[in-house]
């Protein structure tokens, strides 16, 4: 079966909302040309006016993180409902520099991941190893544990709203990307740890993206690997041009 393509943009710390409706602005022509699914993952303050900027588009707006109870006493913190209540979509949950900078675990990975399904989001779940794990050989084993973790208590029907994100953490920011067939050979391993909990006809369905310094000159080649049903853009989905190359780079 062919999986369609979704290339989501993770803006991280970047950006007022006056640049967020300026840079949608400019994205909008090669998402709208696009065959991909394409998202934009902003911060809190900039989803409002991202909402807005991407309206008539084929834009979708995400959110880049979201807490697991409904309300209360969490200080910083955004629940799913209120991410519900501007019209949000997607949500990012697991990113690594959550997890290296702010104290992210697999449990809250998962408290994270079930709650913002609970509340129709389609989440962006990430995954990957660190350089060192790579080097001890323990990559899939890493993998295996974050995904298991994450997906435990999701059912079959919310699975449909989870796309998974490898995105090897030596990758990130550093210009250093996986190749290809690393990229895949992890992906379709993330696919097999789906097939394993969800059965083969589930793991076909499932969108499993590759990020980690993914550019406009290497998309190409990434996306056209059978596992990499698209990417998680970080640095290059803030240049338009770039991201432009990698949403037509999805389309082929
Ligand atoms: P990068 O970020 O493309 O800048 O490496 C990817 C990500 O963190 O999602």
């Amino acid at each position: 079966m062919s999986r369609k393509k979704v290339i989501a943009g993770n803006w991280k710390m970047n950006t007022t909302p006056e640049e967020a409706a300026k840079l949608i602005a400019e994205i909008k022509p090669a998402a709208d040309k696009s065959t991909a699914d394409v998202v934009l993952c902003v911060p809190y303050i900039d989803l409002p006016a991202a909402l807005e900027a991407a309206k008539g588009s084929k834009i979708g707006i995400g959110a880049e993180n979201v807490h697991w109870a409904e309300n209360g006493a969490y200080t910083g913190e955004i629940s799913a409902p209120m991410l519900n209540a501007l019209g949000v979509k997607y949500v990012i949950v697991g990113h690594s520099e959550r997890r290296q900078y702010f104290g992210e675990t697999d449990i809250t990975v998962n408290k994270r991941t079930t709650a913002a399904l609970a509340h129709g989001l389609t989440v962006l779940l990430c995954v990957g190893e660190t350089l060192e794990q790579r080097e001890q050989g323990i990559t899939f084993d890493v993998i295996a544990i974050q995904l298991k973790i994450a997906l435990s208590g999701v059912s079959a029907e919310a699975l449909k709203n989870v796309i998974i994100a490898y995105e090897p953490v030596w990758a990130i920011g550093t210009g250093k990307t996986a190749t290809a067939e690393q990229a895949n050979e992890v992906n379709k391993f993330i696919r097999d740890t789906v097939a394993s909990l969800y059965g083969a006809a589930a793991a076909e369905e499932t969108i499993v993206q590759y990020g980690g310094s993914m550019n406009a000159k290497n998309a190409a080649e990434l996306l056209a690997q059978p596992d990499v049903d698209g990417g998680l853009i970080g640095g290059a989905s803030l240049k338009p041009a770039d991201f432009a190359v990698i949403l037509e780079a999805a389309s082929k």
